[in-house]
């Protein structure tokens, strides 16, 4: 055991390097540094932990980590981009259970040496109990939802939200009693973590498939709460801090999302969005009869290799068809031949934060080409061309000018307003909200079919070819 300041010190200096590491991710010249610091803070404040308390064996330790290490290296290497919010729900799931095992254990250890819990202790193993043990089932059908392992639909019946309002009371009811009645402890503890595993079922299973990576970050957010809680329970300060850090980022980029959506949490967590799927229409013609243009990969390259100002809007299909590589080539390409190529990036383009960001970075896209959706908007109209690839309702003028769409209000990238627009898809599939895009029918639009990467490829070599 080292000395108790040692230990303190030690969760101080951990305590810091998260701190810093968070704030280094904000942009993403920073980010790699900001991880690797938070990284460090993490094993400082592991090793401090194992050094200050003794409760396992070193042997149970180290297969621990050998496994645990193991498991999270083959995910790491294994997990495509477009499946990285299902990792993300299982980590969330797996820190709830952590407090809820964390917190269980404390609870039962009193119990079993005859210890009286004080009153502000009980308190927070309950909300630990409960806040973990919603996030660990909610997380695992967000998890099912994501990975089409259950219907992506929002699953309802009439009395849902009376029931779940029961169950929650009835989970209030017998916290509120264990910390009053010493005889019913044990019974009404287990009752508690089972009724908490259904609601966080019967919370998310309402939540349509398209909404889920609101809902994880949501749920991230209770798992960092769930693990502050838990620092309380057994005393450790740099769990309160790093609970603490996790339920505020996660709160905060939950309020980004639905900001950017134009959406209240209230109509994400119940408004059971995407109930009545949205159909593909077929190539050539709206359901008001307009028709579309398309072009062939030949014609697209000349406009593209003459243009003076060209504006990728990249979007879920170029990370589903892995073509971040080969746009960085056409880009080149323009800019060899004169042109400038700069990249809009709207904030919930791709299915979770900095999804477009992350996958440009990884072709070696310069930062400074990425702008943001305020920055770029008004520089549509210069554009010579503006290059949609696989996105759809973040170009959609509907959410500008009808009303009665339903992603009406939802900010939007002005694309509509480009000079001339190639539109880079494979059919006429509606995006993630499942609504028609006028923009398709746009006269200065021209649609280019096919999958991003084979299309881009294409342009490439027609490019190279004139
Ligand atoms: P979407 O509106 O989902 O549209 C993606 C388009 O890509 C589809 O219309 C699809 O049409 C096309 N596509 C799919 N695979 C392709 C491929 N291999 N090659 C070429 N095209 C392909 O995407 P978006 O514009 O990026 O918008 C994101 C949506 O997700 C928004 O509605 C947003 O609110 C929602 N959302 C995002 C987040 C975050 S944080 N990013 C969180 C929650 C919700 P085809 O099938 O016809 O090719």
């Amino acid at each position: 055991m080292i000395p108790h300041v040692l230990a303190e010190l030690g969760y101080l200096l951990a305590s810091a390097c998260f701190i810093v590491g968070l704030k280094r991710l904000g942009s993403p010249a920073t980010a790699p540094a900001g991880n690797r610091l938070s990284a460090w803070g993490m094993l400082i404040a592991v090793v401090v932990t194992l050094l200050d308390t003794q409760m396992v064996s070193w042997t149970a330790i180290v297969i621990g980590l050998v496994l645990g290490s193991g498991i999270g290296l083959w995910m790491a290497r294994t997990v495509q981009m477009t499946s990285m919010p299902q990792l993300v729900a299982l980590l969330n799931g797996f820190g709830g259970a952590a407090s809820v095992l964390v917190a269980g254990a404390e609870f039962l250890r009193s119990e079993l040496a005859g210890e009286a819990i004080p009153p502000e202790t009980g308190v927070v193993i309950q909300l630990s109990l409960l806040i973990g043990a919603v996030t660990f089932s909610g997380s695992l059908i967000a998890w099912a939802k994501l990975q089409e392992v259950m219907t992506g639909k929002p699953i309802t019946w009439p009395g849902q939200k009376l029931m779940t309002g029961l169950i929650a009371l009835g989970i209030v009811g017998l916290a509120g009693w264990q910390l009053t009645d010493a005889a019913s402890l044990l019974p009404a503890f287990y009752t508690v973590i089972g009724l908490a595993v259904v609601l966080g079922v019967l919370l998310v299973i309402p939540i349509g498939g398209a909404d889920m990576p609101v809902v994880i970050s949501l749920l991230n957010s209770y798992s960092g709460i769930a693990a502050a809680m838990t620092g309380f329970v057994i005393n450790n300060h740099v769990l309160i801090i790093a609970g603490a850090l996790v339920g505020s980022s996660g709160i905060i980029l939950t309020r980004i999302m639905c900001k950017a959506m134009n959406r209240s949490l209230a109509n994400v967590l119940f408004g059971a969005f995407g109930q009545t799927a949205g159909t593909g229409g077929a190539i050539g013609a709206s359901s008001e009869g307009l028709t579309v243009r398309s072009v062939s990969a030949e014609d697209a390259a000349v406009q593209l290799a003459y243009a003076q100002q060209v504006i990728v809007v990249p979007g879920y299909g170029l990370a589903v068809a892995q073509a971040q590589h080969v746009v960085r080539e056409l880009a080149d390409l323009i800019e060899k031949n004169g042109g400038t190529v700069r990249y809009a990036i709207h904030p919930v383009a791709g299915r979770m934060p900095g999804h477009m960001n992350v996958l440009l970075a990884e072709a070696n896209v310069p930062y400074d080409k990425l702008f943001d959706m305020d920055a770029i908007n008004d520089q549509f109209e210069q554009a010579d061309v503006a290059l949609v690839i696989g996105a759809n309702d973040v170009v959609n003028p509907a959410a500008r000018s009808d009303p009665a769409s339903p992603i009406y209000g939802m900010p939007i990238l002005d694309v509509d307003k480009a000079k001339s627009i190639i539109v880079m898809k494979r059919g006429m599939n509606p995006g993630f909200a499942g609504i028609e895009n006028a923009l398709f029918y746009h006269p200065r639009t021209a649609m280019l079919f096919g999958d991003a990467k084979g299309s881009l490829s294409a342009l490439v070599s027609e490019i190279k070819a004139l």
